[in-house]
């Protein structure tokens, strides 16, 4: 029996799904996430004594807040893949490459869905962005850090397609035999949002060269975790010295936390880097310098949330006000623990007005895919959207601007790209 997996590494979420002999199914590797069928993309590494334990996905999470944010939590790994200044890191003790860190998510959904299958599977389809980078030799750096990656995971025949390509053979999926339709596929996840615009029939089988049906391909890198550094801009960078200006001792020059430190500190996965000694030290100075008890008080939570390492349970709040923000019109980030209460309202209208900016590039993609593809909007007959963030209202909104309501389908966000991955196995196998 011929069998491969569809294997979708996302920056927040992962999927996987197996075809075995054609016939193709979602596997459950995290049975307790709170999204169905998908492996949340972090790790945590805590030490005990002798013991040093390291946990993926979901128990990740639990594990971390269990031991109250020690350890080592990673998350956004995937966001790594182009930095070429990203050797290794190291862990107690131990130096991981970046390709390790990311073959123990790989090898744990692997070995996961393998036991559910009671067979060993040794082939994959993987997803992968659009553009990892415009940078030609950072995009190949980034896919051949994937493909090693998968080979550590245990992997020996690694195949790549596009991640939005991938959701459009879901779609695909559903389409009566012979039925043929012009799609955009707008994924949107939480590094990029990618758009295809191809042509997809419900054939008896999978066409393996699809490069003639893809009409265009387009993408930015936008996503979820930008729009949540953007409230972490707006609402929450205020509570650790963020508009503190402080006079310098040699002039009366006065100055506030240099870019560098602001910008570690609105992207969750850059606080770690605060711990940098000559960054401590920065932080404690300002502390000094500031003339007023609540402005050293507000240096003092940053220097609580690095030693504390709480950023994750901050960025938790953050992203649960964004998801209601999805369906309700004002939310609340609430934080109450390490010494600091944060209860910031929020309104939809807040937050469309953060993330405009962003959006209007992400319309101008919209626009240029359909360009690119020598199509009118009326050419298009379906939009297929998918990825977390496309549940964003204001995102929905350039749709629905320039398609009618009934053309747009929403997809099961944050499995369609492992489905279609799974299907275009069939050309493999
Ligand atoms: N209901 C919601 N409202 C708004 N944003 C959401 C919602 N649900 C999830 N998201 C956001 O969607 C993003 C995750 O989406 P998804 O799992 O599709 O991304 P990914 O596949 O991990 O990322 P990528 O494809 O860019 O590697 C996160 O930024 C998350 O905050
Ligand atoms: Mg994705």
């Amino acid at each position: 029996m011929s069998a491969i997996f569809g294997l979708d590494f996302g920056t927040s979420n992962s999927a996987i799904s197996a075809n075995i002999n054609g016939e193709v199914q979602l596997i459950n590797v995290d049975k307790n996430n709170p999204i169905q069928m998908s492996l949340k993309s972090v790790l945590y590494f805590y030490e005990e004594g002798t013991k040093r334990e390291s946990y993926v996905g979901h128990e990740a999470v639990q594990k971390y807040i269990e031991n109250e944010a020690e350890g080592r939590y990673m998350q956004s790994i995937k966001s790594f893949l182009t930095d070429q200044n990203f050797q290794h890191t190291e862990i107690f003790c131990k130096y991981y490459t970046l390709e390790k860190l990311i073959s123990l998510i790989l090898r744990t959904m692997k070995e996961r869905a393998e036991n559910q299958l009671k067979r060993e599977i040794v082939d994959v389809v993987l997803g992968r962005p659009v553009v990892f980078s415009e940078d030609v030799e950072k995009d190949n750096l980034a896919q051949k850090r994937l493909t090693d990656a998968a080979k550590l995971a245990g992997f020996k025949n690694i195949y790549f397609q596009l991640e939005p390509i991938a959701a459009a053979f879901s779609y695909e999926n559903t389409l009566s035999l012979g039925q043929e339709k012009k799609i955009l596929v707008g994924d949107f996840g939480a590094g990029t949002s990618d758009f295809t615009v191809i042509k997809v029939e419900n054939r008896s089988r999978i066409k393996s060269d699809r490069k003639d049906d893809i009409l265009s391909t387009d993408g930015v890198y936008i996503g979820g975790d930008i729009f949540d550094s953007e409230i972490m801009w707006e609402k929450i960078c205020k509570y650790y010295g963020k508009d503190v200006k402080v006079k310098s001792m040699m002039s009366n020059n006065l100055f506030g936390l240099s870019p560098m430190i602001i910008g570690n500190l609105r992207r969750w996965h850059l606080i770690p880097q605060l711990r940098l000694p000559s960054k401590l030290r920065s932080i404690k100075e300002y502390k000094f310098l500031s003339s007023s008890q609540s402005d050293k008080q507000l240096f003092k939570n940053l220097e609580n949330l690095i030693n504390y390492n709480y950023g994750y349970l901050l960025f938790q709040a953050v992203e649960k006000a964004k998801f209601e923000l999805s369906d309700t019109d004002s939310s609340c980030i609430s934080f109450n623990d390490y010494n600091i209460l944060i209860e910031e309202k929020i309104s939809r209208t807040e937050f469309e007005g953060y993330i405009r900016d962003k959006v209007e590039k992400i319309d101008n993609c919209i626009k240029s895919s359909i360009k690119l593809a020598n199509l009118k909007y009326e050419d298009i007959d379906v939009i297929f959207l998918t990825g977390g963030s496309s549940y964003i209202p204001l995102i929905r909104k350039a749709f629905e601007i320039k398609f009618p309501k009934h053309k747009i389908i929403q997809s099961n966000a944050f499995t369609s790209v492992a489905l279609g991955l799974g299907l275009y196995g069939s050309n493999i196998i």
